[in-house]
């Protein structure tokens, strides 16, 4: 059943955070709705902008709804992952997505205020709902790149003033994470201190974090001694999402964790079995471990376990 996140963050504000987790083709989807269930979790099935162009955003589309049905018991979001305007009108229009999300993040405060608020209206008047973006991460989006030096921590005082003039939704802020696989070169961590001063002005109102793969070192290890060369990857430590869950975090965006399972999963398989060329028998290996994968990670995020609460509330 697709629902609004902001129909997830009802249930979890305070409590728990939602896995919102990106997805780009046949295999990782059903991996993600075995896993999500397995565990009884709700979840977030994010799709960026690279997503809906690898194959089709119809074929994306399409494998999600056949999933909706073979998996009937699901209940989750459908939600734009760092969309510019003009990919949100499309999924506004589109009747398949629940939700957006608008990052004007590289804009001036004013400038991204004015698209954020175009995009909330064209939104909310279609029934969906819509994320933005206060402060800058560092690392890789689509359309926005920022290196560590040029990432800014978001302004507790101008979150608040961002919402009342944009209405919009949920907000995700930067509080020290990046995307990808490098996002601490030292030994900094999370910025509670930004979120528990945003909780203060905004009580209830459901924050995101990006960039919160955790990028566990043992997988590093496999890959790398499976033939990979990923050196001085470093993650966020997912004990500490349940910490940001009491603040406020209610989504949780993972992607590059799950990229990491698909490399790790492939080199080895092709190690071991050099002789192999049948796509099926690696696809479904890869399945049931990004299953697992999804399993885990909801544990991590308190989400495990409250699928039929959320399904109670929201039919
Ligand atoms: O934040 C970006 C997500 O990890 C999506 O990555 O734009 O390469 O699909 P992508
Ligand atoms: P990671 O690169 O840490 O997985 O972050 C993904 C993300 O924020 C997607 O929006
Ligand atoms: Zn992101």
């Amino acid at each position: 059943m697709i629902v609004t996140t902001k129909k997830l963050f009802e249930s979890a504000y305070g409590k728990y955070a939602i896995g919102a987790y990106n997805v780009n083709n046949l295999e990782q989807i059903i991996g993600l709705f075995r896993g999500n269930l397995e565990s009884k979790a709700p979840f977030v099935i994010q799709i960026s902008k690279g997503a809906r162009s690898y194959t089709h955003e119809t074929m994306l589309e399409g494998l999600i709804t056949s999933a909706d049905k073979i998996f009937p018991e699901s209940v989750f979001a459908v939600h734009l992952d760092h969309g510019d305007e003009e990919t949100c009108y499309k999924c506004i229009n589109s009747g398949f997505y629940s939700s957006v999300m608008i990052d004007a993040s590289h804009e001036s405060f004013e400038k991204n205020v004015e698209i954020t608020k175009r995009v909330v209206d064209a939104a909310h008047a279609k029934g969906l709902v819509v994320e933005a973006e206060l402060g800058m991460l560092g690392g890789v989006e689509e359309h926005v790149k920022v290196d560590e030096a040029n990432a800014k921590l978001t302004d507790p005082v101008q979150a608040e003033e961002f919402v009342r003039l944009t209405g919009v939704d949920s907000l995700a802020c930067a509080i020290g994470t990046s995307h990808g696989a490098f996002k601490f070169s030292g030994s900094q961590g999370l910025h509670f201190e930004v979120l528990e001063q945003i909780q203060k002005l905004m009580p209830g109102f459901p924050l995101v974090m990006h960039g919160s793969s955790s990028v566990p070192q043992e997988e590093v290890a496999r890959i790398n001694a499976a033939g990979g060369d990923i050196k001085g990857a470093k993650g966020v430590n997912e004990d500490e999402f349940m910490k940001a869950a009491t603040l406020g975090v209610t989504k949780v965006n993972i992607d590059t964790d799950g990229r990491l399972v698909w490399t790790r999963v492939h080199r080895e398989f092709f190690r071991d079995k050099p002789s192999e060329f049948d796509l099926r028998p690696i696809g479904k290996v890869f399945m049931a471990e990004y299953a697992k994968f999804i399993a885990h990670k909801n544990e991590k995020l308190g989400s495990a376990g409250h699928l039929d609460e959320v399904r109670k509330l929201v039919s």
